[in-house]
């Protein structure tokens, strides 16, 4: 089976920083609850002017001039968000328009919630190889911070905004592997019955924590057996970034080495499908990822829905 290997990556940070600080004035709330339970200190929120598909737009941007790619070798755009300004036109239609990719390829959005970015990657890769096109687009974006209510405290603390963006190459011989699950529960929730229905985000925070310490490592491990790697063969596992001490429970469960699993929840919250994007794309800006690293990525969230993928890092072309 060909595989995907990661080529670029891009980013977009919206402009406002909302600190643990600030919180603590709007919710009763403190610094030092919200370190201690999830490892966050701030989060970025959409000013007026931006929302899910302009962070995109500029994410998506960075990730093919980094490429070296042109608008026309991209064979598919799929974005994944569950915060999308407009039900349609979709995000990535949006971004086909930006970006000016071809229009006779395929541009859409999915919604899996947090492990959203991975369903939009193996949904890349079967596309790729449905339509022998080489290369994708995928985007992970989100504005959250249009679908909390800012007065549960439960919640506003812990989403913030933001997107990244990944070209991706289908590759013979290369370590591949994805798992993908579902399974249907209102244990997270955002919006209603209709789409212009704007009920905020609400979740059984318990019940999340526990969800989440139990499909991670199982992710892990299956795309581990999957490529016939261990996690020793790993650079970097690159986990969706909602709770510093889920990550902490994952490495315990697995005695694995901390340093190789990336965090930066501290400076962005969780972001839903864009964490993992993002965090790709800091770990490319910061010089970690380097070419013919294997990485892992794995997400979990809302539907409930959980995703990983192991795959190599290849650097532009
Ligand atoms: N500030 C201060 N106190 C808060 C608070 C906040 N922001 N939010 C909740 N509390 C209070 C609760 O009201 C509760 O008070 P009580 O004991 O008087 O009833 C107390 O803190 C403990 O709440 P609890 O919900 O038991 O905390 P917790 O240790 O389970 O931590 C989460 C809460 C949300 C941090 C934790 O459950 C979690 O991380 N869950 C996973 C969430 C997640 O990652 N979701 C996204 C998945 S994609």
């Amino acid at each position: 089976m060909k595989g995907l290997r990661l080529l670029a990556t891009g980013g977009a940070l919206p402009g406002r920083v909302v600190t643990n600080e600030d919180l603590r004035r709007q919710v009763d709330t403190s610094d030092e609850w919200i370190t201690t339970r999830t490892g966050i200190r701030q989060r970025y929120y959409c000013t007026e002017n931006e929302d899910a598909a302009t962070l995109a737009i500029t994410a998506a941007r960075q990730a093919m001039a980094r490429s070296g790619l042109t608008a026309n070798d991209i064979a598919c755009c799929i974005v994944a968000t569950l915060s999308a300004p407009t039900a349609t036109p979709s995000i990535a239609c949006r971004v086909q328009a930006a970006l000016g990719l071809p229009e006779d390829r395929p541009a859409f959005d999915v919604n899996a919630a947090c492990s959203g970015f991975i369903y939009a990657a193996a949904t890349a890769h079967g596309l790729l190889t449905t339509l022998d096109g080489q290369y994708a687009l995928v985007i992970g974006c989100e504005a959250l911070s249009r679908m909390m209510d800012p007065t549960d405290r439960t919640t506003c603390v812990l989403f913030g905004d933001g997107a990244g963006a990944a070209v991706f190459e289908l590759a013979e011989n290369v370590p591949f592997a994805i798992t993908l699950g579902a399974r249907g529960s209102e244990a997270i929730r955002a919006g209603g019955p209709a789409a212009c229905d704007t009920a905020p985000i609400t979740m059984d925070g318990k019940a999340v924590f526990r969800f989440a310490v139990e499909t991670m490592p199982r992710c892990l491990q299956t795309v581990l057996d999957r490529s016939q790697k261990t996690l020793a063969d790993l650079a970097w596992v690159v986990c969706h970034q909602a709770n510093s001490r889920i990550i902490d429970h994952c490495i315990k469960h697995l005695h694995a080495e901390p340093s190789k699993f990336y965090k930066n929840m501290d400076r962005h919250g969780n972001t839903s499908a864009a964490s993992i994007p993002i965090a790709l794309h800091e770990m490319e800006e910061s010089g970690l990822l380097r070419p013919g690293q294997t990485l892992a990525c794995i997400g979990f969230g809302g539907g409930l829905t959980w995703g990983g993928m192991l795959l190599t890092y290849e650097g532009r072309k």
